[in-house]
């Protein structure tokens, strides 16, 4: 089984507050977009990571991957879109590897768990599509037409991550049908799915917060500090 990473990169850090894209912001010395590559670090059948950067940092991320200490197959950068769909779809048709599957893992979630990662691979091998998701801890309410809101039973609702996972036949073909319908879909879950592919929904081990805000930032600082004194 071949399998390609591709990890989208570039959004900007404006709600970070930083002027950096935020995948640059250091976490701990090392920049985010580094850490979040580390957490697939040998892992099997990888042979190919593409990250898709803003156009014109295509410079900063090469140096910031520069010397990789850990092994992630074939390491290219390329430019992106002004959507994370488009930066996705470019990131497929800049693939060299020809690989069975790929995988699509937000720079912005450094601290993805390898159970979580090989959990997801697992199911889209079997399937042909998972992703990583995890149940609300809040309860939820939705807005009603009379201006109302009502309870929604949040057993039955996902909040939905990456890693995702898919068949590379299967989500290339559905970028290039959305592409040519101009049609924009949450995610690369919903992509396929309207394309016929059913989704297989795994749940998250460990945090896998998305950095948006700087206190997101600061809770990644928090774990991979204490995952570090951990592993000393
Ligand atoms: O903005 P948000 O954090 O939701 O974006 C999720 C991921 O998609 C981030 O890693 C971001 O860098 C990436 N992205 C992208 N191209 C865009 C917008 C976002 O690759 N145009």
């Amino acid at each position: 089984m071949r399998l390609a990473l591709i990890v989208p990169a570039a959004g900007s850090g404006k709600r970070l507050g930083s002027e950096r894209p935020k995948a640059l912001v250091d976490i701990e010395g090392v920049p985010m977009v580094r850490r979040t590559l580390s957490r697939f670090a040998a892992l099997p059948g990888l042979v190919e990571t593409l990250v898709v950067v803003p156009t014109g940092a295509i410079p900063d991320f090469n140096d910031a991957l520069a010397d990789l200490d850990f092994r992630i197959g074939e390491v290219s950068v390329v430019a992106g879109g002004d959507t994370r769909q488009a930066s996705v779809r470019l990131g497929l048709e800049g693939l060299q590897s020809d690989p069975d599957l790929v995988c699509i893992h937000d720079a912005a979630r450094p601290l993805v768990s390898k159970e979580t990662i090989r959990d997801v691979i697992e199911a889209a091998r079997a399937r042909g599509a998972a992703t990583a998701a995890m149940r609300p801890v809040d309860s939820i309410r939705e807005d009603l037409e009379t201006g109302e809101t009502r309870a929604v039973d949040r057993a039955r609702l996902w909040l939905v991550q990456t890693p995702q996972v898919f068949r590379y036949d299967v989500i290339f073909k559905a970028h290039h049908t959305a592409k040519a319908m101009q049609q924009q879909a949450a995610d690369d879950t919903a992509l396929v799915e309207s394309a016929g592919q059913a989704v297989d929904v795994v749940e998250t081990s460990g945090p896998n917060v998305k950095v948006t805000t700087p206190e997101d930032l600061e809770l990644a600082r928090l774990v991979l500090a204490r995952e570090a004194l951990e592993h000393r």
